[in-house]
């Protein structure tokens, strides 16, 4: 079997960190790169990675054009969270036979949220034999795909609560800003208003997920507002300084509401200066379960791992929108990527 050729859509901070990966992995070659940014089309991907080596992939705005001629098995997408923005980015890819994983957070389950694209996507991956999944850390593996595996050694499940607790501190600098480190209380809700802070997207993707694994009819999917997290005392990373008092970053959750009762809710926080980093999974059940990972799974990593692992299972997936319940459990690929598919 020939290397297989992967398409890069988005060289932004993930999809660099998706290309690192890709080149230190063996049996799989990047073939193509996909960007919008004036700074980054024309250019070599070696160089926009800074690894010092000319990799022959030169940066396109063009995907039509690319794809026409790239002979690609898998593109791999990541540009933006919200479906409405990149349906008309992926939909077009279908037609080359190509299979699309793509971070976007409302792709990992897009029955909860936009449930037409979704039978757009299913349609279009029929018709073209290709497979759609959107998956990352978190939409698509801590607060769901794990979920879920765990209540399969369940015999009851009466409610299930997670909970993922950051240290922002941490993580790139963007992140930071994204979660509203160093503003003032005043700053913080005016970006929330003007929607330069939107929170974690993915909450009620994760429900929706784990709900329809479970065949839990659930009434409503209720996601509360973002909440800032003030800091107590001045906390600082690398980059950014708090003041006691100032927003460190932020808070969120969401619940899924079964008979007027919350039987799934999730609670998201990242702010710089949490004393304990965690993810945590407490299953009220037979048997009950209570599972911790402490340190938290570091994002940025998990993605783009769980991106580049997911590439042998939906290349062997059936056609169509395949979430990440629907697919086999995706383990690391640690040998050359062809012995997986
Ligand atoms: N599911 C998960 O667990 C998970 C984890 C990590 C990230 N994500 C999501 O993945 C997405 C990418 O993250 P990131 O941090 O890499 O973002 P980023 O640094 O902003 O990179 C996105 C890149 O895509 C480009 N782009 C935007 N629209 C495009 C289009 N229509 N065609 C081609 N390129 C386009 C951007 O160019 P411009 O800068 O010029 O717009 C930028 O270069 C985000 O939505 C993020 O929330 C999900």
């Amino acid at each position: 079997m020939e290397k297989i050729r992967v398409v890069l859509y988005g060289v932004g901070a993930i999809g660099s960190t998706i290309a690192r990966l890709l080149l230190q992995k063996e049996g799989v070659e990047i073939v193509g790169a996909i960007d919008v940014d004036k700074n980054k089309v024309g250019k070599d991907l070696g160089e926009l990675l800074g690894t010092n080596k000319h990799l022959g992939v030169t940066v396109s705005d063009d995907s039509r054009k690319l794809l026409s001629k790239a002979c690609a098995s898998v593109v791999i997408h990541a540009t933006s969270s919200y479906l409405k923005d990149v349906y008309p980015q992926i939909a077009p890819l279908a037609e080359y036979g190509v299979n699309v994983i793509s971070t976007c957070e409302e792709l990992s389950y897009p029955y909860a949220t936009e449930p037409e694209l979704a039978k757009k996507l299913e349609k279009l991956g029929t018709k073209y034999a290709m497979t759609f999944l959107g998956t990352g850390i978190n939409p698509g593996f801590l607060m769901d795909t794990l979920v879920i595996a765990l209540t399969g050694v369940c015999q009851k499940v009466d409610s299930i609560k997670v909970d993922r607790v950051m240290n922002a501190g941490t993580r790139r600098v963007p992140f930071q800003k994204k979660v509203g480190a160093g503003l003032t209380l005043k700053e913080f809700k005016e970006k929330m208003k003007t929607k330069a802070i939107t929170g974690h997207v993915g909450l009620e993707q994760s429900i929706g997920m784990i709900a329809s694994a479970l065949r839990w009819d659930l009434d409503k999917i209720i996601v509360e507002q973002v909440e800032p997290v003030v800091a107590t005392r001045a906390v600082a990373s690398e980059a950014i300084r708090v003041k006691k008092g100032d927003v460190a970053g932020l808070r969120q959750t969401a619940k899924g509401m079964m008979k007027r009762k919350p039987v799934i809710a999730l609670d998201f926080q990242a702010f710089i200066g949490a004393k304990e980093e965690y993810d945590a999974i407490t299953i009220d059940g037979v048997p009950p379960i209570h599972e911790k990972i402490s340190p938290c799974v570091h994002g940025d990593y998990a993605t783009a791992a769980i991106i580049v692992n997911s590439i042998p299972k939906v290349m062997n997936a059936t056609p169509g929108l395949a979430t990440m319940k629907d697919l086999p459990v995706i383990s690391a690929t640690v040998e050359d990527m062809r012995k997986y598919v």
